[in-house]
Parts: C-alpha cells; sequence; structure tokens
C-alpha cells in the first residue's frame, strides 16, 4: 500500500487560550505550559460532515482520482450529529462515490486502524483505491464547564486516499480493556421497557493516567515497530504523533533520543482534534513540503479504549 494524495479541512473559528478563561477558571499560562495550545479550530457554523467531505475531495484531487474510482471508503470518528447512516455514507454522496462504506471508532487512534484496515484490503485484492477520512469534533464530547477537558480539543476532518504499492512497512494495532481512563456516555431514546436510566456523561478523562499509559504505549509501539521492520530509531526521518500533548511528545522524543525536527507538531493552533490529528499534520507536512521523497515515516497514535497503533513507510510523493 501507499498514500497518493493528503488533503484536510478545518472550522474557520480559531479560539485562542484567553477567549476560554472569559468563562473557564483557566489561563493562557496554564494551558499553554501544561499542553503546549496555544489555539485551536472550533466547529461553529460549520457540519462536520462537510468538512469530512472538503478534505476528501482535497484528498482525491491530491491523488488525480474521483470519487467513482474509489472501492472503499472507511470515516474514523467518534461522535457527529447522525448515528445513522454513517458519516462515510454522508460523505460518499458528498464527493460521488458509490462504493462501499463504514465508520470505524477507534478514538484518537483511528487513522491507524484505518490504515490498518485498508492495507488488509488492498493485500486481498479487494479493494485497489480507498479513501481513509478521520472527521472529528471532539468539542461536543465534553463540557464546557469543564476546565479539565474543554481546553485540550479542537475540531478537524483530515483525509488520505491511499492504494495498491510497497510503501508501507509495517503496522500494528492493539487495545486494552481501560474504558474508566476515558469515556464520554450519551443518552439514548427512553424506550418504556428499560428499569434502569442512561444520563449521558460528558467526556471524563483522569489526564495523569491518559498521560502515563500514552508515553508507555507510544514508545513500546514505535520501538516494536522499528523491530518489526529491523530500522534504528535514528534511520526514521519523520515521528508523526497524536497531538494530544505537547509534553507527552516531548517525553516520547527524549526517550527515543531523537532530536525535535524529527517530531513535527502543530498542537499549538490545533489542539487535540483524535482521529484527525495525524493526518491533518500529514497533509500540512505534505503541502509545505517537510515530507521528501524516499523519508522513512512513523505515524503512532493513543486514544480511549485504550486502543494504540503504529505504523511505518517510506513517503512516495513529492518525487
Ligand atoms: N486551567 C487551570 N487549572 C487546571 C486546568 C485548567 N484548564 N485543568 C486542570 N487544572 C488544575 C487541576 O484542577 C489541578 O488542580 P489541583 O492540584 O488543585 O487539583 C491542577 O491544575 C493540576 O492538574 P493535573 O491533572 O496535575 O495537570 P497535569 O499536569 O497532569 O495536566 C493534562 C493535565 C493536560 C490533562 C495532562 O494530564 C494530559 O495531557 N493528559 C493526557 C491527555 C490526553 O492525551 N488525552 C487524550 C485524549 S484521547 C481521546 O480519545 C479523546
Amino acid at each position: 500500500m501507499k498514500i497518493i494524495g493528503t488533503g484536510s479541512s478545518l472550522p474557520s473559528l480559531s479560539v485562542t487560550n484567553e477567549m476560554l478563561s472569559v468563562f473557564l477558571d483557566t489561563s493562557d499560562e496554564w494551558i499553554r505550559s501544561r499542553t503546549g495550545i496555544l489555539e485551536r479550530r472550533i466547529i461553529s457554523d460549520e457540519n462536520l460532515k462537510d468538512l469530512a467531505i472538503e478534505a476528501s475531495q482535497k484528498a482525491l484531487d491530491d491523488a488525480g482520482l474521483t470519487g467513482s474510482e474509489l472501492d472503499y471508503i472507511i470515516c474514523s470518528n467518534v461522535v457527529n450529529y447522525y448515528v445513522t447512516p454513517s458519516i462515510s455514507c454522508l460523505v460518499a454522496g458528498g464527493i460521488q462515490a458509490a462504493c462501499p462504506c463504514v465508520d470505524l471508532n477507534a478514538a484518537c487512534t483511528g487513522f491507524l486502524y484505518c490504515l490498518d484496515m485498508a492495507a488488509a484490503y488492498i493485500a486481498a485484492k479487494k479493494a485497489k483505491n480507498i479513501l481513509v477520512v478521520c472527521a472529528e469534533e471532539p468539542t461536543r464530547m465534553c463540557s464546557w464547564k469543564d476546565r479539565n477537558t474543554a481546553v485540550l480539543f479542537g475540531d478537524a476532518a483530515a483525509a488520505a486516499v491511499v492504494t495498491e504499492g510497497d510503501a508501507f512497512r509495517a503496522s500494528r494495532i492493539s487495545a486494552f480493556h481501560r474504558p474508566e481512563v476515558l469515556y464520554y456516555q450519551r443518552p439514548l431514546e427512553d424506550c418504556p421497557f428499560v428499569k434502569y436510566q442512561q444520563r449521558g456523561v460528558p467526556l471524563y478523562m483522569n489526564g495523569k493516567e491518559v498521560f502515563k499509559l500514552a508515553v508507555n504505549a507510544s514508545t513500546q509501539g514505535i520501538e516494536n515497530i522499528l523491530a518489526d521492520t529491523g530500522l534504528t530509531a535514528d534511520q526514521v526521518d519523520h515521528y508523526i504523533l497524536h497531538q494530544a500533548n505537547m509534553r507527552i511528545i516531548e517525553t516520547v522524543r527524549t526517550q527515543l533520543r531523537q532530536p525535535p525536527h524529527k517530531f513535527p507538531h502543530n498542537i499549538e493552533s490545533r489542539g487535540n482534534t483524535s482521529s484527525a490529528s495525524i493526518p491533518l499534520l500529514l497533509d500540512e507536512m505534505h503541502r509545505n513540503g517537510t515530507l521528501q521523497y524516499g523519508d522513512t515515516v512513523v505515524l503512532c497514535g493513543f486514544g480511549a479504549g485504550f486502543t494504540t497503533g503504529t505504523c511505518l513507510f517510506t513517503w512516495t510523493m513529492n518525487e
């Protein structure tokens, strides 16, 4: 498998830390020093599905394909206005695709899970051209009265088109049962036969525990993928990690003894955009020329579940 196009779309509203401190007991200094975030884009007038369609269309244009040439659409999404139909079906309508569509919820690790699934479909010759699109609005999961979570997130959609090729060299996904450290529960409709109450709980996160799990899982995931491919950490050009917290990225980098320029970040202006964060950064690096043909790239994510994923590939665009 190889990536042949990327695209992304952001909401227009930029919300600074100062804007949050107007209604939350927080400060620019606290958010900046604990997370690295200075501002984030938040959906106001837009719809997530429209951002997903725009990101997908840009990725198709970049790949030189039309929607009708796709064999599969896999969309990573945790929440959006529609529970059904799937957001991947809504995207298909927007880009004139007529292929099978499926949504996948692996929280912030979604892009890694989508790529792993796409690689399996391509290897099995069940599909040739696959659109992977990650569309997330975590700002609709947290309580805007909770400073522990509301300051962390931003919204975005980002996509990649993949096809047959030999650029992908290894992929690993995993999950372990730790729902209590990070969860969001939403209410369902009342039913006369249900004897208990489900009120819904805004996003809850044990930040310190997630921090530790994230650092350990990311460092271990990268070491495993290096062992799978027989490469050393020094032979990788770019480590694109889930953008959840600058201190997590820095701790992983230090443990791998790598220089800062190999760990790109955009968390300062985007916040944590859940599964969209890795393809969003990938798209920015592709478009600003940071990624060069032949570069070795590692992607690494973690999220609620607890889910983790890592992959390693050669960048085959920008030749
Ligand atoms: N502004 C000011 N003070 C705050 C804020 C805020 N926004 N949030 C928390 N505080 C306070 C706390 O109440 C606490 O006060 P106390 O000591 O009086 O109780 C104090 O700041 C310190 O809080 P800590 O939890 O110790 O802060 P920490 O340094 O651990 O940073 C953070 C918190 C940023 C959440 C960090 O733990 C983290 O990044 N964890 C990982 C988060 C993450 O990666 N999430 C992924 C989500 S993935 C998904 O699928 C959605």
